[in-house]
């Protein structure tokens, strides 16, 4: 008989790996301690935007296999394998990872677990950490019952989470036996067969793996980033740089599009709870060049800021600026550390008139930034604008017609955060254009 799974925390990761295991034949039992996400969940209303997901949850509700609940009670009644997905958020008042969630997870399962179980950690935590939870669970199960850790991170980009979960680049385990390895190997059956090469590993690197990753891809986005920041004080083209460097097959162009750097759920917080693990672990200074990373990351924002003003004529008091994306990446409505909302509120609170428009991340931008204005399009955030940013790419704003958008704002002044824009169609319907890291022009 097939193996059932439970997804406990569906989040972005979570309901994105239910409605996954769902597609690939399993049956799945989705738990969140939110009963209004698992309403909506089970109703087919997926509680935040990711192309291709929710054609997949209605086809896992219809087919019977996928079903969601708020009780860890049946939770540990129906699975063989238990994937925890829950959030590892950044501490307040620290660069380190909040493993409550986590913890909690495993307090209020163990305890219910009546039958042979294999907890599954994706949530991406500091090394070290699923050793502590393989101890916790196994003091807490009852005598008797048989339950393992496994670690098994998820490398899931918003935006592409469909795709990334059926067909991932690779698959990592950590495992401390070859009974978990075989029910990992039982669960990918599917994509490992497609030829997707598997890692077994022990915890400690399978934790590693992952913070590896988003501290190597934060990395290559500052180095063009601070790239772009020479190029801007040498009168060089920062995107003519980076398509040179791509021919370089040892360097590559992939996640190295320069422009108003990294944000959202994941690389900000991985690479800060990463240096303060290093730390702790003694091997601080090996990861110190993260600090420079982060800096780097977040000067773009202020430099952002610095752009809009010229553009305004030295100061933005009083201006109105209308601001094109909210979201920290395009295709996402996901505005957790997005350099646009920075971008945003420093305007704002430089006295500036903010009207903003992205095509999914109003509603979030909207609750936790009741201060600026917004718009339902994108002829509404550029009506009567001093100066219009481009913050996110999004494929609206790149097919935009300078023409029409010319004739709907104040004065046509553009920066483009993320070299969305033809500079060339734009100057030449009568926009001054600036992007960061290109000459002036
Ligand atoms: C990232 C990792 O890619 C993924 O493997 C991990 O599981 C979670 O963190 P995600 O946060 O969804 O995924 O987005 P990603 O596409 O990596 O983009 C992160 C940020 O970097 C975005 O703000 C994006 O705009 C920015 N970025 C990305 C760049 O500025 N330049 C690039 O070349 C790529």
């Amino acid at each position: 008989m097939a193996r059932r799974i439970t997804v406990l925390g569906t989040g972005y990761l979570g309901a994105t790996h239910a409605a996954c295991m769902a597609e690939l034949g399993f049956e799945v039992l989705g738990v969140d301690v939110d009963p209004g996400r698992i309403e909506a969940l089970a109703a087919g209303r997926l509680p935040f935007y990711e192309p291709g997901l929710e054609p997949l949850l209605a086809r896992g509700l219809r087919s019977g296999r996928l079903r969601f609940t708020t009780s860890f009670a049946d939770a540990a009644d129906f699975g063989d394998v238990h994937f925890c997905c829950v959030g590892t958020p950044q501490r307040a008042g620290s660069g380190g990872a909040d493993l409550s969630q986590l913890f909690s997870c495993i307090d209020t399962l163990a305890p219910l677990l009546r039958r042979p179980s294999l907890i599954v950690g994706k949530s991406t935590v500091p090394a070290g950490t699923a050793a502590i939870l393989a101890e916790r669970l196994a003091r807490l199960v009852s005598p008797g019952v048989t339950a393992e850790l496994a670690w098994n991170p998820e490398f899931l980009r918003e935006g592409h989470a469909v795709a990334d979960t059926l067909r991932p680049e690779r698959i990592v385990v950590g495992v401390r036996s070859a009974a978990a390895e075989a029910v990992l190997r039982d669960v990918y059956a599917g994509p490992l067969a497609d030829g997707v090469p598997l890692v077994v590993t022990d915890f400690a690197t399978a934790e590693l793996v992952k913070v590896a990753a988003n501290a190597f891809l934060a990395t290559k986005i500052s180095f063009i980033n601070a790239m772009a920041e020479v190029c801007e004080v040498a009168d060089a083209d920062v995107t003519m740089l980076a398509q040179a460097l791509s021919y370089d097959h040892r360097i590559g162009g992939a996640g190295m599009r320069p422009g108003l750097g990294f944000g959202g759920g994941c690389l900000p917080k991985d690479i800060r709870a990463f240096m303060t693990r290093a730390e702790e672990l003694g091997a601080g200074e090996s990861v110190s060049f993260l600090r420079q990373v982060d800096a780097i990351n977040i000067r773009r924002r202020a430099r952002m800021v610095t752009l809009a003003q010229d553009l305004a004529g030295g100061a933005v008091d009083g201006r109105q600026v209308g601001v094109l994306g909210l979201a920290f990446k395009p295709d996402s409505d996901d505005i957790r550390d997005s350099p646009a909302i920075d971008v945003a509120t420093a305007l704002h609170g430089l006295g500036a008139r903010v009207v903003a428009y992205d095509p999914a991340g109003t509603a979030n931008a909207q609750r936790g930034h009741p201060e600026l204005e917004y718009a339902t399009s994108l002829l509404g955030a550029a009506a009567d604008a001093d100066v219009l940013l481009v913050l996110t790419e999004w494929a609206e704003f790149r097919d935009a017609d300078p023409e029409v958008i010319g004739k709907a704002v104040a004065q046509r002044a553009i920066a483009d955060g993320r070299h969305a824009l033809d500079p060339a169609a734009w100057r030449a319907a009568g926009w001054t254009y600036r992007a960061l890291g290109r000459p002036a022009g």
